[in-house]
């Protein structure tokens, strides 16, 4: 990314100078290294360079392959590189039928309801491969469903999510998980983009006490299908509370199909586990860009499941007797991995939680840790500040003890790491901070918890097979140790990364591997350095501290949102003529939203346009989408050339200094716009505390391109 030359913003976003303290190491305790996977220096070398790529041969013999593979890395058609190849295997038969015969019984899912009074269904491997079967039998008859198709979901946190999950790809069928939280809109277009003419949804869920109407949203998704010229067949619904129906809409006769019932002929029912090659798919997974469209991330099977394997086996440490709880939302990457395909490939025991980590109380998260005695314990620096903001003294309240904490999605204040560290973990965990992406499959840098200290606010290294680089803009190293932060890349590719986006082969390369190519006719992976879009300071200690995203994406509570989709969510709005979306700095959540608006002209500024505002976009994307405030403007600040300058209302939004303005087109309304805004926040007491350098930097150059 290049930013426009002007007095203030001379550097390039990345190359500037990042100073804070640097933290000190925190050893982990003494019992968690006596137990660790990796707890032998050994492993370092054998995922030394020189071992690459052949060291992935020891994730690949995590799992169980039908048909052993050739070649561990093919690169003869660049980027779209292959892992295992020649491999054959079944990603349901390796999270499932193989533990059978030594673990049925074991709970392969604990699944806690979010009302406290309803019980908690235990899942073990026995019962999960009834499930999974049966549904199994359910996709490929009743809904006609093979190899290579494509299923929507669009589930909440419940069972029925994984059971899903893993029959269709018992028989090879690719499955798009929507997040549960987006809107019927978002799910419709995400439908649409992966052609799939089933939708699977279920009645109703739980969310902070209320029985949410879910259905309502799978007739939003159809239409919104149809719009865009896609239709959707049939819509499998299943019940919150079997027997009962939970939402208001009414069920479409020839459409909508109750899955306890169209389910009845199958009971009992096993389907062989098809045999797919390593490099077919296994799921989607939608993500933000910069441009207005989600990319269809497309994973595999062997190298996603492999990579999934072996980081949930050494980063996450899970030994065949823990109890592993990911707080994540299977709707999201970190869900698929590590929820679902990392600890039951391990067969491991996953915890699942439907609701509010908070609902109905401060405790709730450490009485579900105290009653399962989970003892690896996952989630989100978001997740942590509203847990330490609602209740500060109450894990010491509950009898439980973590041996290893994950904290992923964005980057963690050192303050509220130590809290983590301190009070949740009771100094007796180990603490892995991971950095990845939805791009990604798995990890990309964290410290490995039995062999490499921990330090507050940074990721750590490269994860084992993962050599990352920071660049500057010329592609230059920024060396460790410099102070200057750059483009995080990584050298190498690696089994988890993905295959392309679905559809999109040419954005796919544009997006992740044009900027640092040396040569596009290379079939030599060294050539090839995958662009993150994520800016980072080397340590010289090898550590990376991630900065946050380089690109028009904000980072709302660790997921992303990109700026282009909440601005078009907007112009949905026949009042609306311009809208930009900005990040401002929000001590919950990282990083919030606030749209700024211009109306058309006849059309008034008021309170309700404004939340008309708000709704388009809870409409368009989903609740997690709502701005914080939208601002009704007269007119945005525009260069010359008519381009809406987001860095200043960003500096507005955040009380920082707008900079250079005399070249803008129209510079009086910067004036304007701040007394509105600020005199606004001043009012309600919504003032941010001083910037961090790195956070003053991300916004004086936010949407710098456009
Ligand atoms: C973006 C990816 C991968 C799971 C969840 C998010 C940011 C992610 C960290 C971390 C600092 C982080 C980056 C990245 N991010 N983990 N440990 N420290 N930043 O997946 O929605 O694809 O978002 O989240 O900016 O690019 P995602």
């Amino acid at each position: 990314m290049v930013v426009e030359k002007s007095a203030d913003f001379e550097v390039p976003e990345a190359q500037i100078a990042v100073h804070w303290r640097e933290e000190e190491y925190i050893y982990p305790p003494s019992k968690f290294i006596a137990q660790a996977n990796a707890g032998d220096p050994a492993i370092m070398k054998r995922f030394s360079e020189s071992n690459y790529p052949e060291c992935f041969k020891e994730y690949a013999d995590l799992l169980t392959w039908d048909h052993y593979w050739h070649t561990t890395l093919d690169t003869s058609n660049p980027p779209f590189w292959k892992w295992f190849v020649g491999g054959r295997l079944n990603a349901s038969y390796n999270c499932v039928d193989r533990h059978l015969a030594k673990n049925r019984n074991k709970a392969a899912l604990i699944w806690v309801p979010e009302i406290e009074t309803e019980a908690t269904q235990v899942i073990t491997y026995q019962e999960l491969h009834r499930r999974v079967n049966e549904f199994a039998a359910l996709l490929s008859d009743f809904a006609g469903l093979k190899a290579g198709d494509r299923v929507t979901f669009h589930l909440p946190m419940v069972p029925e999510l994984p059971v899903a999950m893993l029959a269709a790809a018992r028989l090879g069928i690719i499955h798009s998980e929507v997040f549960g939280g987006f809107s019927g809109n978002a799910a419709g277009e995400r439908i649409a983009d992966a052609s799939s003419h089933v939708l699977v949804t279920i009645d109703s869920y739980y969310r902070n006490g209320q029985l949410l109407d879910h259905k309502a949203k799978a007739d939003e998704a159809v239409l919104r299908a149809h719009d865009l010229g896609f239709d959707v067949e049939k819509v499998l619904v299943f019940q919150r509370h079997a027997g009962s129906y939970g939402s208001q809409t009414p069920m479409v006769a020839g459409r909508d199909f109750f899955v306890d019932e169209v389910i009845k002929p199958y009971r009992d029912q096993l389907v062989e586990p098809v045999s797919m090659p390593a490099e077919s798919p296994l799921f989607l997974m939608y993500t933000s860009g910069s441009t207005g469209k989600p990319k269809g991330c497309q994973h595999s099977t062997g190298g996603y499941l492999s990579y999934v394997a072996g980081t949930s086996k050494f980063y996450q440490d899970i030994h065949p007797e823990d109890t592993y709880w990911c707080m994540a939302d299977i709707g999201w990457i970190t869900g698929h991995s590590y929820i679902v395909y990392g600890p039951l490939a391990l067969g491991a025991t996953s915890v699942m939680y439907e609701g509010v980590p908070t609902y109905p109380d401060a405790g709730r998260t450490w009485r579900i840790a105290e009653r399962l005695g989970v003892n690896i314990f996952h989630t989100a620096p978001t997740t942590i500040r509203m847990l330490r903001k609602l209740g500060p003294d109450e894990p010491a309240k509950y009898d439980y003890h973590f041996k290893h904490m994950t904290t992923v999605g964005e980057p963690i204040e050192p303050d509220v790491w130590r809290w983590y560290y301190n009070v949740v973990g009771k100094g007796e965990a180990a603490i892995v901070d991971t950095w990845w992406q939805t791009e990604n499959g798995g990890f990309l840098g964290s410290t490995l918890p039995g062999l490499q200290p921990m330090k507050p606010g940074s990721c750590g290294p490269g994860v084992l097979g993962v050599f990352p680089v920071v660049y500057d803009e010329d592609g230059k190293v920024v060396p460790a140790g410099s102070g200057r932060a750059g483009n995080i890349c990584i050298r190498n590719p690696w089994p988890g990364i993905f295959q392309t986006i679905w559809g999109e082969p040419e954005r796919f390369v544009k997006t992740y591997y044009e900027k640092y190519n040396r040569d596009p006719n290379s079939h030599d992976w060294r050539d090839w350095p995958y662009f993150a879009g994520d800016g980072a300071v080397q340590a010289s200690d090898g550590y990376f501290r991630i900065l946050g995203r380089v690109d028009d994406v904000i980072n709302v509570a660790g997921h992303r949102l990109g700026t282009k989709e909440l601005e078009s969510a907007c112009l949905t709005l026949p009042e609306v003529a311009e809208a930009a979306a900005v990040p401002v700095i929000d001590e919950l959540r990282g990083r919030a939203v606030e749209m700024y608006i211009a109306l058309k002209t006849g059309f008034t500024a008021s309170a309700e346009m404004e939340e008309k505002v708000a709704l388009a976009i809870e409409t368009e994307i989903g609740r997690i989408a709502r701005p914080k405030n939208v601002w009704i403007v007269a007119d945005m600040p525009k260069t010359r050339s008519g381009k809406i300058m987001r860095r200043i209302i960003a500096s507005i939004s955040n009380f920082a200094d707008v900079g250079d303005i005399t070249t803008l087109a129209n510079p009086e309304i910067v004036h304007d716009i701040r007394m509105h805004v600020q005199g606004e926040k001043v009012a309600k007491g919504d003032v941010p505390r001083e910037l961090t350098n790195s956070e003053l930097e991300e916004i004086k150059s936010f949407g710098a391109e456009s």
